[in-house]
């Protein structure tokens, strides 16, 4: 066979010259998404390119375009431990993907991908292979037909190979594109193909056809229109190109592990026990830095625990190597250097983050990891070794973890390398009791861990003064900081932490009020303040994250974001005279039963018994806007709850206040108890208005509404709404309803002259359906799929084929909205002979996730999952 010449590229190479590639095929090239997936508790990390724009494919998002192209960090933990063993596994790489969403499909998909490979990259069209989902004719008619594979280079799989999904969201059959590396690399089977296990067909592309949303319980829902998703592994492709063994040899890699080399002083390749730790360091140190980049930090939950367990495996294997200093920051400087050139702008953003934390962290454990190691050596030697027990005890495993930070995977495989054990429910009972006792506050998105009982013992002795209803910004000193639930004497850049001030202006959240953000700062430092918390004894907790210097106790100067401030200002304001107005409108049985307050809209919970009618709410809404431009003056006095009480103000007297209490009123028109910061006059709030009323519980409603510059953006994007429908229907502002009732009344008699053409067209397949008719076992059958036609018609059409036939078994199926309904008709002979229609449409629905069935000469049934609908219709042979 001959071989032409591929292009030798640079990985950084290959990914340009992809997303150029696609770019010039109107795609949207866009940077690659954070590993942390937003709003999706389905997943830890990203680990596909798809998967960060799962609600464009399912149309829950309107994408930034109907044709992306990407190259994604990507992170896979399902196999570390066996990373370094082998030269195949990784945690970190890059995928490239070209995706559409509702826009092309596969005829596209796949001629793109051919041109790619043979005309960009240039690989040999000899040496490629692909595979299709085993009943996608479509797909395979494509690749034979229109590409010009020859069908034997064509190979069927079934779903375990050729069928794309995650746990749940977008999924449907794939296409995967292979490369044959040649004979040297193969098993020598004379079948040898795609599919095999064997190193000389490597699979470079999968061109997934997505046409399904798996939800939790495992049904695929088709999509409204089916989209396309590809994802290319990056590395995998350069091993190709560069025709190297593995993802070990390629340019970019190669560097890393020159620069091990440079380090350890080791050569790899010399000794294949140590080329592990090479590899381990070189695979972890690219995930290391990508995951600090996007803000994940060390810690023992969650991504912190990926991070944490990566740095110290890649730590430990270091001094495998015989490193005795902390080095894996050192590598991070090549990989911002490397990877951020282009692609990656971000990852010399946060350069000194990245160095900072992961220094930090592997320091930390080098401190401890001696006693460690020696630790575990003595237990092996004294307990194990030479002995029957084959297992390391619960206490010792949870000892290396609290006290020398080893986390529980890595001493697992420490073991595991001696050919031993760990007692899992050992250590598990030791973390639980922990847990217990610690009852600590767990939150996903912060570790910082910052109330709860037990930790406000850390705080017990410290008190701060709240100066944020007069000022915005103060001078103050710290006096605490603390991390991971401990104090702490210093903070390092990216450092999250908790920080207490003797006197801040910071709101910290209560009363349905937000938590301020801004900086605390000092001629050394710089600290951004991500939020404001309030324990239960009142002490303002500043959740930092530590941008610039090195921070200890000392004297500072805090400032909140004034701007966002403000319009949390107008938005708790407003809920006062939101409250009122609704009492006025309402009744007065009307009630707060809860409130949120953040900078760009608002929440009112409140006691009512019906929803309010359109009028209500204009009522309200008015009543409100009118109070704003009466510019009352807001007031606040301090005073006893009794006289409070006396002066009418409303509020939960007996729950929160003793002792004094805070009274704020606007004019003559509110008078309330409330603890949050307010304008001065209720003018600042500019305007007010309603987004949406609604039940949330009995007897409780929501109201969300925005004030202010929120108004006005609301506003702009009405009116852009507004332009762009009228520009799409051509037409003045004026006639916009009108034209919009016509295209709604035209469309329906369109459907329904569709739905009379099919059903004609249906009909009129009856001649056809017939000349298909086909014998098993000496009993004629006839199968048939029908779209989008009405179940009675399908049954007319049976009722007819099994009489002009006389002596057969129908079976039709017709699919529409996503649903698939099955008929069975059983001529009268062979009723006689035992066959019932009703036994066969309900095996037969069975297998499409659905049930039904009915007489013996006729049955419906329905079905759900319409990926199994042939597979469905080629059981009534089986079952002949
Ligand atoms: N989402 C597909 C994959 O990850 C392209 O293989």
């Amino acid at each position: 066979m001959k071989r032409c010449r591929m292009r030798n590229l640079k990985l950084h190479e290959i990914r340009s010259e992809y997303l150029k590639f696609f770019e010039s095929k109107q795609h949207l090239v866009l940077p690659s998404f954070s590993l942390i997936p937003k709003n999706d508790k389905s997943l830890l990390l990203i680990g596909a390119g798809m998967a960060p724009m799962k609600k464009y494919f399912t149309g829950e998002l309107t994408p930034p375009s109907k044709r992306v192209t990407t190259c994604q960090k990507c992170i896979r933990t399902g196999d570390i431990e066996n990373v370094g063993k082998t030269d195949r596994h990784a945690t970190f790489f890059e995928m490239l993907g070209n995706f559409s969403f509702g826009d092309y499909f596969k005829r596209e998909a796949i001629a793109w991908a051919w041109e790619f490979l043979t005309e960009v990259i240039e690989i040999s069209k000899d040496d490629l292979w692909v595979t299709v989902y085993y009943e996608d004719d479509e797909a395979f008619k494509i690749w034979n037909e229109e590409i010009g594979i020859p069908k034997e280079k064509i190979v069927r799989l079934g779903k375990e190979d050729n069928f794309w999904e995650l746990e749940v969201g977008p999924s449907g059959p794939c296409s995967e594109i292979f490369v044959d590396r040649g004979e040297k690399y193969g098993c020598g089977d004379k079948d040898c193909k795609p599919g095999c296990d064997c190193d000389r067909f490597i699979e470079v592309w999968n061109l997934v056809f997505t046409q399904f949303d798996k939800d939790e319980n495992g049904v695929y829902h088709p999509l409204k229109h089916p989209n396309i998703d590809t994802g290319m592994g990056l590395e995998r492709l350069a091993t190709v190109l560069q025709k190297t063994n593995n993802i070990f040899e390629i340019d970019a890699i190669q560097n890393i592990i020159h620069k091990i080399e440079e380090i350890t002083g080791y050569e790899y390749g010399s000794n294949e026990k140590l080329d592990v730790s090479v590899r381990v360091i070189a695979d972890h140190i690219r995930a290391i830095t990508f995951l600090i980049s996007d803000t994940v930090r060390p810690s023992n939950e969650g991504r912190g625990y990926v991070l944490r367990r990566l740095i110290r495996r890649a730590a430990r294997h270091g001094r495998i190597l015989g490193v005795k200093k902390s080095f894996l920051s050192e590598l991070a400087e090549l990989i911002i250097e490397s990877w951020g050139k282009d692609y990656y702008r971000e990852l010399k953003d946060n350069r000194d983050k990245i160095i900072a934390v992961i220094k930090s962290e592997e320091e930390k454990f080098l401190e401890t990891i001696e006693q460690g190691m020696t630790l575990l050596d003595n237990y092996i030697v004294k307990n194990l070794k030479g002995s029957d027990k084959d297992t390391l005890s619960g206490d010792i495993a949870f000892k290396l973890y609290d006290t020398f930070g080893f986390p529980i995977d890595l001493t697992i495989e420490i073991l595991a390398e001696n050919n031993f054990k760990v007692d899992l429910d050992g250590f598990n009972k030791n973390m639980e009791l922990q847990r217990q006792m610690a009852r600590s506050a767990r939150d996903d998105s912060d570790n910082t861990g910052w109330s709860s009982e037990e930790n406000d013992k850390i705080y017990e002795e410290f008190t701060n003064k709240f100066v944020g209803y007069e000022e915005e910004s103060t001078n103050a000193n710290i006096i605490a900081m603390v991390m991971e639930n401990k104090l702490v004497e210093k903070l390092n850049v990216g450092d999250k932490a908790i920080v207490i001030l003797d006197k801040t202006p910071f709101y910290g959240e209560s009363g349905g009020q937000v938590g301020d953000t801004g900086v605390i700062k000092s001629d050394s430092f710089l600290l951004k303040v991500i939020d404001t918390k309030k324990n239960s004894k009142g002490l303002h907790l500043h959740i930092v994250e530590v941008e610039a210097g090195i921070v200890t106790k000392s004297e500072v100067f805090a400032e909140i974001d004034k701007k966002r401030r403000t319009n949390i200002r107008r938005n708790h304001s407003v809920t006062h005279l939101l409250h009122k107005a609704l009492k006025e409108v309402l009744g007065s049985h009307v009630n707060q039963a809860g409130s949120e307050v953040f900078d760009n809209r608002l929440r009112f919970d409140f006691t009512h018994f019906e929803s309010m009618t359109k009028d209500e709410v204009n009522k309200v809404e008015k009543i409100v806007n009118e109070k704003i431009s009466e510019s009352l003056s807001v007031t606040t006095t301090i005073t006893t709850p009794e006289e409070a009480y006396k002066l009418g103000a409303v509020g939960l007297f007996e729950e929160k206040y003793s002792g004094e209490v805070r009274v704020v009123s606007m004019g003559d028109f509110s008078i309330e108890l409330c603890g949050g910061t307010h304008v001065k006059n209720t003018s600042e709030i500019l305007m007010f208005k309603i987004l949406s009323e609604g039940g949330i519980s009995s007897g409780v409603r929501r109201i969300e509404a925005i004030t202010g510059p929120s108004v006005y953006n609301y506003l702009n994007s009405l009116e852009s709404l507004r332009d762009e429908s009228v520009r799409f229907l051509k037409v003045s502002t004026s006639d916009m309803l009108d034209k919009i009732k016509s295209v709604v009344d035209l469309n329906k008699n369109y459907e329904k002259e569709i739905k009379d053409l099919k059903q004609k067209e249906a009909e009129n397949e009856v001649s056809n359906i017939i000349k298909s008719v086909k014998e098993h076992n000496s009993i004629n059958y006839v199968t048939y799929v029908f779209e989008d036609v009405d179940l009675n018609i399908v049954r007319n059409i049976a009722d007819e084929v099994r009489d002009k036939i006389g002596s057969v078994i129908v079976l039709f199926a017709t699919v529409s909205d996503g649903k698939i309904n099955f008929v069975c008709a059983v001529s009268k002979d062979l009723v006689k002979q035992n066959i019932s229609a009703g036994n066969i449409v309900r095996e037969v629905a069975k297998i499409a996730g659905g049930g039904g069935g009915g007489r013996a000469d006729m049955a419906t049934a329905g079905g759900k999952d319409i990926s199994k609908l042939d597979l469905a219709l080629s059981e009534l042979k089986n079952l002949i």
